[in-house]
């Protein structure tokens, strides 16, 4: 293969953040698993599990975390009374399986405040509009209207090695996606409850889950022209001890 044309096929990929409601025929979502499954593990033992969500169970899923997503919103920007009734009702809150809210370190949290500042000027969202910030967020909770969600689950036993294993597979799903002309986005935010994800799997207790991918065809919106930028490779480089 012509190195230069799959350079840029790589370079072509990017999130999709907004889907035609157009169902993905299940014979192309096995030819995307089938692709992810030639993806590198460790000692060979792919230590993680995959639900594949379309139609009514898709549906049930978002409608359970858009209502999550609802309160606690309303929760975390009310007043401090507000909070405390969150955190003593419980509904809401997040039953992830790893800590997805966990601050950035203040190292690389520039990187994602920019990736943030860049995305939403580029839909026209100002930054102190808040309530059209939610509105975007609660998007993620909507699969950005994908038909498809696949929900990325790792095996507890392996804990590292299972997550590094499922980033190779799901990088190349993604990329298979995107060769079909396919769009996706993986979202940390379809972890952040897991528990509506697990009551329509049977999902094996040694099983967590990681993140949700969200597949389908992409709109022509604004915002799946965003180009959110590349970082030189002298700044993840390191250099050798003088
Ligand atoms: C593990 C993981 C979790 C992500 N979570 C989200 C998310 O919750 N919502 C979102 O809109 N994008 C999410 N993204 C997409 C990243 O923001 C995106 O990959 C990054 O900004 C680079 O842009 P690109 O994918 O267009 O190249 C996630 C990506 C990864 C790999």
């Amino acid at each position: 293969m012509d190195s230069s044309a799959f350079s840029s096929f790589l370079a072509s990929r990017r999130s999709t953040r907004d889907f035609l409601p157009k169902p993905v025929p299940q014979d192309v979502i096995d030819a995307i698993l089938t692709d992810a499954m030639t993806a590198p593990s460790w000692s060979n033992t792919r230590p993680y599990m995959v639900a594949v969500a379309t139609g009514e169970v898709r549906d049930r899923i978002s409608t359970e975390l858009l209502r999550r997503w609802a309160i606690a919103g309303e929760a975390l920007r009310g007043s401090w009374w507000k909070k405390v009734l969150f955190f003593l009702k419980r509904d809401g809150l997040p039953t992830s399986d790893y800590k997805v809210w966990r601050p950035y370190p203040k190292d690389v949290q520039p990187r994602s405040q920019k990736i943030g500042r860049d995305l939403y000027t580029h839909i026209g969202v100002a930054r102190g509009d808040k309530a059209a910030r939610d509105r975007e967020w609660a998007r993620n909770f909507d699969m950005f209207g994908a038909p498809v969600a696949i929900f990325i689950f790792t095996h507890s036993g392996l804990p590292t090695y299972a997550v590094s294993d499922a980033g190779l597979f799901m990088e190349n799903l993604m990329l298979s996606a995107h060769a079909r002309g396919l769009g996706t986005c993986a979202q940390g935010a379809l972890a952040v409850w897991s528990d509506p994800v697990k009551a329509e799997f049977d999902v094996p207790k040694q099983y967590k889950l990681l993140c949700g991918i969200s597949i389908g065809y992409p709109s022509k919106d604004k915002v799946n022209t965003f180009r959110a930028e590349r970082l030189p490779i002298a700044d993840i480089t390191l250099r050798p001890k003088s």
